[in-house]
């Protein structure tokens, strides 16, 4: 079980890093850096840990729009943010930054995903070449709720019984561009519930993660999902079955929010969700998304 999480806490001896894994399926807590000043021995130690766990915290840290956009930068290229549902930009001149939040101003949202559930989804796997990595960085949270869970896409195919794995083998899956994890329609797209029609992209239902080598079932997000080549109601029901996994409590791990944490993701092998909060309470996070390097595999 090469995503099972140790228990114990290190010490690395060339950085004064401290790994802390989550204790779950992924998750880990690294302490002692300031992403500000990061060398490159730390930074490096730190990608290691991020393929191991998927899913690095990093508390305490004081950014501003352009020194999360440095740091997000140290692991590739980024992509642009999605436009919001409204057709502007969230930050004007810098389109690299998406915000999340429930924040209105002059009526008019601040961010994306509003004050709901978001359900599990893998961010903007509708693209060909979709990011390897997003970054999360909470600006103002909630006393309460709107926490957000973290899934291994690794264990759940390993969970997976063999005959469920050789019914998928081979098979490509559609992941739909038209709704957000909010249940929003996205920007420029016509609603269509048709996932044969819809736009997005296709990729294997079974991937090999190219850092790791380690193999994941790649779900995307279950609305308009469909499995290419089969009738709808065939593509559905197996969907259902293999989605059926992905909310048994011993994948996932939940993070609780502080002002100042940092959430960097594998955005290839695991899903998010987050829980909705009470509307009356400010939450806003920025969020940066690094570039895949090539087409899931
Ligand atoms: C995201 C996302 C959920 C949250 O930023 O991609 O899904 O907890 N956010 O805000
Ligand atoms: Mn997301």
């Amino acid at each position: 079980m090469p995503f099972t999480a140790a228990t114990t806490s290190e010490r690395h001896a060339a950085e004064p890093i401290e790994v802390i894994p989550s204790g779950r399926a992924l998750g880990v807590e690294v302490r002692g850096i300031d992403l500000t000043k990061l060398g490159d021995a730390a930074f490096a130690r730190l990608i290691q840990v991020w393929h191991q766990y998927s899913v690095v915290l990093i508390r305490n840290q004081r950014l501003s729009d352009q020194e999360l956009i440095a740091f997000s930068r140290r692991l590739g290229d980024l992509d642009w943010a999605p436009i919001q549902e409204t057709g502007r930009r969230f930050v004007e001149g810098l389109p690299e930054i998406y915000i999340v939040s429930n924040v209105k101003v002059n009526g008019e949202p601040i961010g994306s995903l509003g004050d709901g559930e978001a359900v599990w989804h893998t961010d903007m796997s509708y693209l060909e070449v979709p990011p390897k990595a997003s970054i999360l960085y909470s600006l103002e949270v909630p006393p309460l709720g709107g926490n957000t869970s973290f899934c291994t896409m690794y264990g759940i195919y390993e969970a997976l019984p063999q005959t469920l794995k050789d019914r998928i083998a081979g098979l490509k899956i559609k992941h739909d561009g038209t709704y957000n994890s909010g249940g929003y329609v996205r920007q420029g797209v016509t609603p269509t519930d048709d996932p044969r029609t819809s736009p997005g992209a296709v990729h294997p239902l079974v991937c090999t993660h190219p850092d790791t080598g380690w193999r994941m079932l790649y779900l995307g997000r279950r609305r308009n999902a469909y499995l290419v080549g089969l009738e709808l109601a065939e593509s559905d029901a197996l969907l259902d079955e293999l989605w059926s996994f992905v909310d048994r409590p011993e994948f996932a791990w939940e993070h609780v929010w502080r002002v100042g944490d940092l959430v960097l993701w594998d955005n290839r092998c695991t899903m998010h969700r987050r829980d909705a909060f009470d509307p009356s309470s400010r939450r806003v996070m920025h969020r940066t998304q690094v570039k895949g390097e090539q087409r899931p595999s």
